[in-house]
């Protein structure tokens, strides 16, 4: 049997998640959504797309507008992309408040009709939604994570192959922390064809991408205008989703719930992390050095300072 995925929020980074999970023939996928006929009719088209390209999953797509989450019933995956997006000039953290509220009420839904799913958090600040969906669910925490350190390694890998001119298959960057302006890009750990960066790139153009790797979602929402960054976001999830579908034993950075990993407790940071059928099933601890150390926990202090703003 066909795995099940579902994608709460039909927006444009769960519209275009749930079309990349459907069209690689990862999952059957169902779509939800506030709006009325918008989920069905997205499905609809995507479901269409696959009689030109062959796959065999399933897409449909579901109003929850009146609360009736029944379709999503075992899940095996719940991607929660649902709630406000940026606008110019906003921060992740002014959204804090207003996504909580949408977390709490779809995570309850999920937790009812499908109680052993894993929760990948899309929505933002990510780090601070991913610890009120463990709040709320109450699942263990090898099964809620929150997507982000493969976005931010991404776009730093796509600045380093800008700069180097080499193939993005020979990059593997990693980015820890929160996703917010402090996360912290290793460059120490990131590799061209498995040479670290700094043997690559000098100081001054490697910190000129540390810069523009944390501020990357700024940088589309500030081009987009009306909406934030979705064609990576929706990829840097599936990784997620594949590595868990197929027990892939995939180190990725991911968001997971520390209790003293990397001196941090009861908190969720992005760091790396194993993921394979049951969620994160370890987290791989690296030895940082004292500055890099110091930055991770700056990065932790600004997820604490919203995580205590909700009281969770
Ligand atoms: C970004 C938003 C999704 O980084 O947080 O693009």
């Amino acid at each position: 049997m066909r795995k099940k995925v579902t994608v709460v929020g039909g927006g444009f980074v769960g519209s275009t998640t749930a079309q990349r999970i459907h069209d690689d023939g990862l999952a059957d996928v169902v779509l939800t959504d506030i709006l009325e006929d918008v989920p069905a009719g997205k499905a609809l088209d995507m479901a269409q797309s696959a009689t030109i390209f062959g796959s065999n999953s399933s897409v449909m797509g579901i109003s929850t507008a009146k609360g009736d989450y029944s379709a999503t019933a075992n899940s095996d995956i719940v991607v929660i992309t649902a709630g406000f997006p940026r606008k110019p000039g906003m921060s992740r953290d002014d959204l804090l408040k207003l996504n909580y509220d949408v977390v709490k009420t779809v995570v309850e839904q999920i937790v009812k009709h499908s109680p052993n799913a894993i929760l990948i958090m899309v929505t933002n600040p990510l780090d601070a939604m991913a610890q009120a969906a463990l709040h709320v669910s109450k699942f263990p925490k090898n099964r809620v994570l929150g997507m982000a350190g493969v976005l931010d390694s991404a776009r730093m890998s796509r600045f380093v192959a800008m700069e180097l001119n080499v193939s993005v298959e020979n990059i593997n960057c990693f980015v820890l922390g929160g996703h917010g302006d402090d996360m912290v890009p290793l460059t120490r750990y990131s590799t061209v064809a498995g040479i670290p960066l700094p043997e690559l790139i000098s100081k001054e153009k490697l910190d000129a991408i540390v810069t523009r790797t944390r501020k990357g979602g700024a940088e589309i929402v500030n081009l987009l205008k009306t909406g934030s960054a979705y064609y990576a976001p929706s990829a840097a999830t599936v990784e997620m989703v594949e590595a868990i579908l197929h027990d892939k034993k995939k180190i990725l950075p991911c968001a997971v719930y520390l209790e003293g990993e990397y001196g941090i407790k009861g908190l969720f940071v992005g760091v790396p992390v194993k993921l394979g059928e049951k969620g994160a099933e370890e987290i791989v601890q690296v030895k940082l050095t004292d500055a890099e150390q110091a930055e991770l926990n700056k990065s932790a202090a600004s997820v604490r300072e919203l995580v205590n703003v909700l009281g969770i």
